[in-house]
């Protein structure tokens, strides 16, 4: 399957994205993961984009889109893959439509998780990254690590995400609301949007992803 998860920040897209894509077996790429992995290893790309993350910015289009492309070139995702956090805007989910089309392929589905504004709140509150791999998440409160302070998969060291400051979320959700919403409706028109509503245990959601998606097999 070919699918894209949308959702505001902190609607739980890492957190099913990882158990979606263990499930159907395809790679689960985050724009957001691939970013932080750059800043992280202190790649050219990743000064470029540092300042612009931990202010809540969006990564140019161009960058963004080429930073994909060349990811879905990668052998794991020929048949199959899960992308989280793009596309962000109308124009980038045409480029995806683009390269898509340019290897006689679709998109299965796109995935909404819906959640209301003060539980986004209080999701990205809680939130703690391990340091060795951001794809692994916690909360302190949701789903605390078995020792505080350390990643249960990697023993790396859990810290707050330099975006996850309160003003900070304030401006990811306002872009969210302008540039990232209208996917829904994008979505809506080419006959993909599988809604769901992500409150909830994350198994629970996980369960609703899937009936979501058992339409769409392909
Ligand atoms: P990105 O990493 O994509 O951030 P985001 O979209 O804002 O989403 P988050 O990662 O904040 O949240 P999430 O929905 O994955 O929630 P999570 O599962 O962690 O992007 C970061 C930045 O990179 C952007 O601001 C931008 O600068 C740049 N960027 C990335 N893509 C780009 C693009 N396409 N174009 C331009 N720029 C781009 O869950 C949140 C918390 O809730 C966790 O603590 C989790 O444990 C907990 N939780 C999850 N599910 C549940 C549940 N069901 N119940 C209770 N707690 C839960």
């Amino acid at each position: 399957m070919r699918l894209v998860l949308l959702g505001p920040p902190g609607a739980g897209k890492g957190t099913q994205s990882v158990l979606l894509a263990a499930s159907l077996d395809v790679p689960h790429i985050s724009t957001g993961d691939l970013f932080r992995g750059h800043v992280e290893r202190g790649t050219a790309l990743g000064e470029q984009v540092r300042a612009i993350m931990t202010t809540g910015g969006l990564v140019p289009t161009a960058l963004t889109v080429a930073v994909v492309e060349e990811r879905l070139s990668h052998g794991d995702a020929a048949d199959g893959f899960l992308l989280d956090g793009f596309p962000r805007s109308t124009v980038q989910a045409e480029a995806l439509d683009r390269i898509l089309a340019s290897r006689a392929q679709e998109l299965s589905a796109a995935v909404l998780l819906d959640l209301p504004d003060d539980e986004v709140v209080r999701r990205i509150a809680g939130r703690r990254v391990c340091g060795r791999d951001p794809s692994h998440t916690f909360h302190q409160d949701t789903a605390p690590p078995l020792r505080a302070g350390e990643c249960d998969y990697c023993g790396g060291a859990l810290h707050r995400r330099t975006d996850d400051e309160p003003a900070t979320v304030l401006r990811r959700q306002e872009l969210y609301r302008s540039e990232t919403a209208p996917l829904v409706d994008y979505y809506l028109r080419a006959g993909l949007l599988r809604r769901v509503d992500a409150l909830g245990p994350v198994a629970e959601v996980g369960n609703r992803v899937q009936r979501a998606l058992a339409a769409s097999r392909r």
